[in-house]
């Protein structure tokens, strides 16, 4: 009997998650273009340098269309981010202005922002940024790397692709980006561009990335490539700032749960051992 309810649980189990997996895995039609994340695996960690160059690419290239209202400036000075010094983040959130107030006259009032402030928006609501965009909605960025899967396939092979490689979304979002290029027939769509990544293959927005399309601080060649990389990195930790923290607690747990394996086992043989057997 109650084999058979395990039995049915499991299989409910097996069928909720695939019925998951193929909504997912339908949102995706292409398989994206496989990158060696530093931050990938059950040690990887995030690259500082490419998060602050990734950054720059997001502030430089995508925050002219996609707001990031989830973010903070000072989250970019925090520990397992891009970790800019408190003199850069200050000195980065002064470059933008947001309203404040009402002051003691009553009035709003403009003011440079402050590392407290949420990232300032391109545009002040959706029906300005869709005017802007020829109809179509340049979505937050703030969650993107986490609501896309850069993998299709089925269910055996994805899941195993995403213990080792996560779900793939800045790999998707890397692929977008490099992706550009002329419709197989020689197709043109009105205010659509071609894209060998994008579900449906025309997107609305422009290609955005263009050769030495920043200046890197650090010396890094800005290519095309480089800079898909970066963003897509930085937009990861955006998506899950706190993915540093979460991979070293769960190693300090499983350190734990051995620890305490062992010691059962020694508590279970010097117990038993007084028992005639
Ligand atoms: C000129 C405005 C503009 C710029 C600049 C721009 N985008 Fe977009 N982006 C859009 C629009 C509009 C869409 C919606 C496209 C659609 O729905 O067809 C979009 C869509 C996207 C998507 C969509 C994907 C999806 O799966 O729904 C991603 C990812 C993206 N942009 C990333 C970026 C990044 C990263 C940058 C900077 C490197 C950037 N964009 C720069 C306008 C822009």
């Amino acid at each position: 009997m109650m084999k058979k309810i395990m039995r049915t649980i499991a299989a409910a189990a097996i069928a909720s998650m695939m019925a998951g997996h193929s909504a997912q895995a339908a949102s995706v039609g292409v398989e994206a273009i496989d990158i060696d994340f530093s931050f990938e695996g059950m040690f990887g960690t995030f690259d500082r340098g490419q998060l602050q160059r990734g950054f720059l690419v997001y502030k430089e290239v995508c925050a002219s269309c996609h707001a990031m209202s989830l973010l903070r400036y000072r989250n970019l000075g925090e520990p397992g981010g891009p970790e800019f010094t408190p003199e850069q983040v200050k000195a980065i959130a002064a470059q933008y202005e947001v309203q404040d107030g009402p002051n003691a006259d009553g009035e709003m009032f403009d003011r440079p922002a402050l590392p407290r402030d949420a990232f300032v928006s391109p545009f002040p609501n959706e029906q300005a940024a869709r005017a802007s965009n020829g109809g179509a909605y340049p979505l937050d960025l703030s969650l993107i790397a986490k609501a896309r899967q850069g993998w299709t396939g089925n269910l055996a092979t994805a899941y195993t692709t995403a213990l080792w490689k996560g779900t793939g979304g800045p790999e998707y979002i890397y692929s977008v980006l490099v992706g550009y290029a002329d419709a197989p027939n020689g197709e043109e769509r009105e205010g659509l561009h071609y894209n060998k990544y994008f579900p449906g293959h025309w997107i609305a927005m422009p290609s955005p990335m263009t050769e030495d399309g920043v200046e890197y601080g650090d010396g890094t060649k800005a290519t095309v490539d480089q800079q898909a990389r970066d963003v897509a990195a930085f937009l990861m930790w955006a998506a899950e700032p706190k993915m540093e923290e979460r991979k070293s607690l769960g190693f300090k747990v499983l350190i734990y749960l051995f620890i305490l394996s062992v010691l059962m086992y020694l508590t279970k043989k010097m117990i038993w051992s007084r028992v005639e057997h």
